[in-house]
């Protein structure tokens, strides 16, 4: 668990760039899965980023000035209910624990929620995320309004919270590298225990089940996103998460699964021949992509933009196309006109974090913004062939990615997923010594 001065931190950095006001950030709600089944309960990232609570049915109201302060508002304790669903901090523990400045029962939230606002030029507040509080805190502001003749002023201003919030959860602090770091780790060893396990023969879900089991065993709460586990053609589908396939040798697999630690997700793509070695069309779809990751990597540097590392990519990918003979006409050319993306049709990366699509502009004033140490993102090129008549059939159905999670230094970059290994050479080995 993270130091709470850490979070007590973050709390006075969002209050001073807010300047004055109030902001309220709640949770995410419990949602029901099926009548009495939920499911898996996963707090809100940015009222987390600020607390480190992790109880449903709590709310942060930040209120920002010449003395800041925080106040937690959180369910209260209740013997029968932990007997049933387990422990409760309480406002007086959770105070004490958390070290906010002021704590209080979730159901005196809408009598209270008026008087914070009450004389504050502004309101702080992720607007149109959830209706149900929009609607709430539209309400506690016409109760100010209605106050008005009695001297009391409401916020004049709404502001989005986010805005803050997302510049400064781009930018990594040591404790959450820390963190990602061991993410990254976990998840490397699940893909290389799923490299072991991978046979013909074997179906995409007891692959899958390596990969759980690995992120579980090591203390990662969940998985960060559903994992992707697509043998041959069904790695062509971009966002494949049946998994109910059968591997069959001359195959390969396409394994996109990350563990979520402590709120932190990590995010790899290994892609690997099922009978062990790669076929000679495989091969060559491989090493263009990897080569491709490579040069987009050697874009990771701070002053760079963001949008180099998917250039860089995109230059090889489309040389590639060509000298494998799918596309032709000249690099250049077939950037110019897109040709390139009917077999790779999505960016080379996104930010990293709390969420695996995390949060953060990707462009400031119109213009791809630079990279900054701290900044972490992912770097995954790929290569997705369906059939067609004009496609050689040995590149049928072969559906390659490759994803690395990167974090900016002041050097250049660090791979955080460097465990899993992505050369061939390296693959095949593992998986005969597997
Ligand atoms: N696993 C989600 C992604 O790669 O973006
Ligand atoms: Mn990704
Ligand atoms: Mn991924």
């Amino acid at each position: 668990m993270t130091d709470m001065t850490v979070y007590a931190q973050r709390r006075a950095r969002l209050a001073s760039l807010m300047g004055r006001g109030v902001a309220v950030i709640p949770t995410a709600p419990e949602r029901v899965r099926n009548r009495d089944a939920h499911y898996p309960y996963r707090y809100d990232s940015y009222f987390y980023y600020l607390t480190g609570f992790d109880e449903p049915e709590a709310v942060l109201v930040l209120i920002a000035g010449e003395s800041p302060h925080s106040i937690l508002l959180c369910r209260d304790k209740d013997p029968e209910r932990e007997a049933w669903d387990g422990y409760r901090h309480g406002p007086a523990a959770a105070r004490e624990r958390f070290g906010v400045d002021e704590a209080y029962s979730v159901r005196e939230l809408d009598t209270l929620g008026p008087k914070w606002l009450a004389d504050q030029p502004a309101l702080f507040f992720a607007v149109c995320a959830d209706p149900a509080w929009d609607a709430r805190v539209l309400g506690w502001l016409n109760g100010v309004r209605g106050q008005s003749r009695a001297g009391v002023a409401a916020p004049s201003e709404i502001r989005d919270v986010r805005e803050a919030l997302d510049e400064m959860r781009l930018v990594k602090g040591a404790e959450e590298l820390a963190i990602m770091r061991r993410a990254a780790d976990i998840s490397g060893g699940a893909h290389i225990r799923a490299m072991q396990a991978v046979r013909p023969g074997r179906w995409e879900h007891e692959i899958e089940a390596e990969l759980l089991h690995e992120f579980r065993r090591h203390g990662a709460q969940a998985p960060a996103y559903t994992p992707i586990v697509a043998g041959g053609a069904h790695a062509c589908v971009l966002h494949y998460v049946a998994n109910n396939g059968l591997l069959k040798g001359g195959d390969c697999l396409l394994i996109d699964a990350g563990c979520e630690l402590d709120g932190y997700a990590s995010d790899i793509t290994r892609t690997l021949p099922v009978g062990g070695r790669f076929n000679a069309a495989q091969r060559d779809v491989y090493e263009m992509v990897l080569a491709a990751q490579a040069a987009a990597m050697g874009e990771i540097r701070p002053g760079q933009a963001w949008d180099a590392p998917h250039q860089a990519a995109v230059q090889v990918i489309a040389q590639g196309l060509i000298d494998l003979g799918l596309l032709r006409g000249t690099r250049d050319g077939i950037i110019e006109s897109g040709d390139y993306k009917r077999f790779y049709m999505h960016r080379t990366g996104h930010w990293l974090g709390l969420d695996v699509h995390d949060v953060g502009e990707y462009k400031v004033g119109g213009q791809w913004r630079d990279l900054v140490p701290g900044m972490v993102l992912t770097v995954e090129p790929g290569c997705y062939i369906a059939p067609a008549a004009d496609v050689p059939e040995a590149f049928w159905n072969i559906g390659i990615r490759i994803e690395d999670d990167v974090v900016v230094t002041p050097a250049a970059h660090e791979v955080l997923t460097h465990h899993a290994p992505k050369r061939v050479s390296d693959i095949e080995a593992l998986m005969r010594d597997g």
